[in-house]
C-alpha cells in the first residue's frame, strides 16, 4: 500500500492522507484524484514489467493501483478488464474513415465497464473491513457492484430507480444484493445513498463520490495504452505516416462523467511516469437529452447545470452530473470536446453495430453515434486513428434494442408461408 499517498482535490487542490477523508473534499465537496507515490513506482518499474505480466485482467496493473488484490484467486472479480478491441473496417468505409477500432466493455464479468470500479472498490471495501457496500445505480454499476461482492462474499446493498431495465434488476436479485427500487430518479437515488451510507456507517460506492471508482477504470485506459503500443508498430507498415498524423482519439458516452474522467486519469498516471508518448483526445458523448456535461464544455465554464433530464439511454440519464468538472477537463486537457445525440441517432448506432457484431446497450452505442455525427461535422479526419468504446451489453435493455429494429414477421409453420414471405 505504499504507493497510495493519499488524495488531492480537483476544484481547490487541498492534499489529504490515505485515511483523512472517504469520499469528497470536505470544504467544497470537489471530487478528489487518488495521488499515487510516481516517483517510487517509477524507479521500482518498467512498462515491460507490467506488459510481460501473464494475467490479461485488469490486476496487471496491479503496481499502478491504491489497492492489494482481495483474496479468492479465480473469481469473476479478478476476471475484470482485459477487454477486446475489434477492428470496425466496414463501418469505418462507411463513415469514410481509414483506421478505426471499439473496444468491447460488454464482454466484463456483468456486461458493462462498471465491473472495473466495482473491482477496486470492492478491494478497498475489503481492506477497510466494511461489512457492508452500497450504492446508487441506474443498473450497471450496481449489477457490478453485486456480481464482484458476490465473488468474494462481500455484502451489498444497491438502490436502483424504479424505472431501471428489467435485466438489469434482475442481475442485482441473482447477484443476491439487497435490491430497494426507489419511486424516483437515479439523483434521488443517488442522495438517499448517501444518506444512508452515512446514517449506517455503510461504505458507498457511489459513482463521481468514492474516489477509487475513477482508479478501476483507469485502467481501460492502460489496456487502450498497450494495445496501442502493440498495434501502432504492427500496423505501421501498412498505414504508414497516416497513424502519426493525429493522436488516438478516443469517443466514448458520458453521465456522471466518472468513465471519462478515469480514462483521463488513467493516461495522466501513465504521462507521469514517462510511459505515454502522445496523450490521446478524449471526446465525450451525451445524449441530447441529458447533456449538462456538454453543455458547460461547450459554455466554456466548469459549472454544471443540472438538467431534467430525458434519453432513453438510462445509463446516461442523470440530472445533475457528480463528475462534471473532471469531465468537462478530460476533454478540454487533451484537445477533445463534447458532442451530444439524440435518441434516434443512439437506435441507430445499436444497429448499426449490431450488423457487425457487436451488441450495445444505448449508452453504449452513444458512443458510436457521437462518431458518425463527429464524422460528418469534422471533429475527426479520415486518417485519424479512432478508439470507440462500448461500455455495455445489449443484453442489458432488451426494450430499447427492440425498438432499434424491424419485428420478426409470424408465419406459419409452412413451406408456402416461408416462399410467399420470401
Ligand atoms: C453502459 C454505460 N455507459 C456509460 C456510462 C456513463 O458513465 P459515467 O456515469 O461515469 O459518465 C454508464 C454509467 O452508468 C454506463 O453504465
Ligand atoms: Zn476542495
Amino acid at each position: 500500500m505504499g504507493k497510495f499517498l493519499g488524495y488531492i482535490c480537483s476544484l481547490c487542490r487541498t492534499e489529504y492522507a490515505p485515511d483523512e477523508v472517504t469520499y469528497t473534499c470536505p470544504k467544497d465537496g470537489g471530487n478528489l484524484d487518488v495521488v499515487l507515490d510516481y516517483d517510487s513506482i517509477k524507479a521500482k518499474y518498467q512498462p515491460e514489467d507490467i506488459l510481460s505480466r501473464h494475467d490479461p485482467s485488469l490486476w496487471r496493473y496491479l503496481p499502478l493501483l491504491p489497492v492489494q488484490v482481495p483474496p479468492g484467486d479465480s473469481t469473476p472479480l479478478h476476471a475484470a478488464g482485459g477487454t477486446p478491441v475489434f477492428k470496425l473496417t466496414s463501418l469505418a468505409e462507411k463513415l469514410g474513415l481509414q483506421n478505426l477500432w471499439l473496444k468491447d466493455e460488454s464482454k466484463n464479468p456483468t456486461a458493462s465497464f462498471k465491473d472495473r470500479a466495482s473491482a477496486i472498490v470492492v478491494a478497498r471495501a475489503q481492506e477497510l473491513k466494511s461489512k457492508i457496500i452500497v450504492t446508487a445505480s441506474t443498473g450497471n454499476a450496481g449489477a457490478a457492484l453485486a456480481g464482484m461482492s458476490a465473488a468474494v462474499g462481500q455484502k451489498a446493498i444497491i438502490f436502483a430507480p424504479r424505472s431501471a431495465p428489467q435485466a438489469k434488476v434482475a442481475q442485482l436479485l441473482i447477484f443476491g444484493a439487497k435490491v430497494i427500487l426507489v419511486d424516483g430518479t437515479y439523483d434521488d437515488a443517488f442522495d438517499l445513498t448517501v444518506k444512508a451510507a452515512n446514517e449506517f456507517g455503510w461504505y458507498c460506492r457511489n459513482t463521481g463520490y468514492n474516489p477509487f471508482t475513477a482508479e478501476g477504470k483507469k485502467t481501460a485506459a492502460f489496456e487502450i495504452w498497450e494495445w496501442w503500443q502493440e498495434a501502432h508498430a504492427n500496423w505501421h507498415d501498412e498505414f504508414g505516416e497516416g497513424l502519426d498524423h493525429a493522436p488516438l482519439t478516443v469517443f466514448v458516452s458520458v453521465g456522471d462523467g466518472n468513465i471519462i474522467s478515469g480514462i483521463h486519469k488513467g493516461f495522466k498516471d501513465l504521462l507521469q511516469l514517462g510511459w505515454l508518448p502522445r496523450m490521446p483526445r478524449i471526446i465525450g458523448v451525451q445524449a441530447e437529452g441529458s447533456a449538462a456535461i456538454s453543455n458547460a464544455f461547450h459554455g466554456n465554464t466548469e459549472t454544471i447545470t443540472p438538467v431534467s433530464a430525458k434519453t432513453i439511454a438510462d445509463s446516461i440519464s442523470v440530472d445533475l452530473p457528480r463528475d462534471g468538472v473532471r469531465a468537462v477537463r478530460a476533454s478540454k486537457e487533451t484537445g477533445g470536446t463534447y458532442i451530444t445525440v439524440s435518441d434516434d441517432e443512439i437506435l441507430n448506432a445499436i444497429a448499426e453495430l449490431g450488423r457487425v457484431g457487436v451488441f450495445a446497450e444505448p449508452a453504449g452505442a452513444a458512443a458510436y453515434a457521437g462518431l458518425v455525427k463527429g464524422s460528418t461535422t469534422g471533429v475527426v479526419g479520415s486518417e485519424d486513428p479512432i478508439l470507440v468504446i462500448n461500455t455495455g451489453s445489449g443484453l442489458k435493455d432488451i426494450r430499447a434494442a427492440m425498438s432499434a429494429v424491424e419485428s420478426a414477421p409470424i408465419i406459419e409453420p409452412t413451406l408456402e408461408a416461408v416462399k410467399k414471405l420470401l
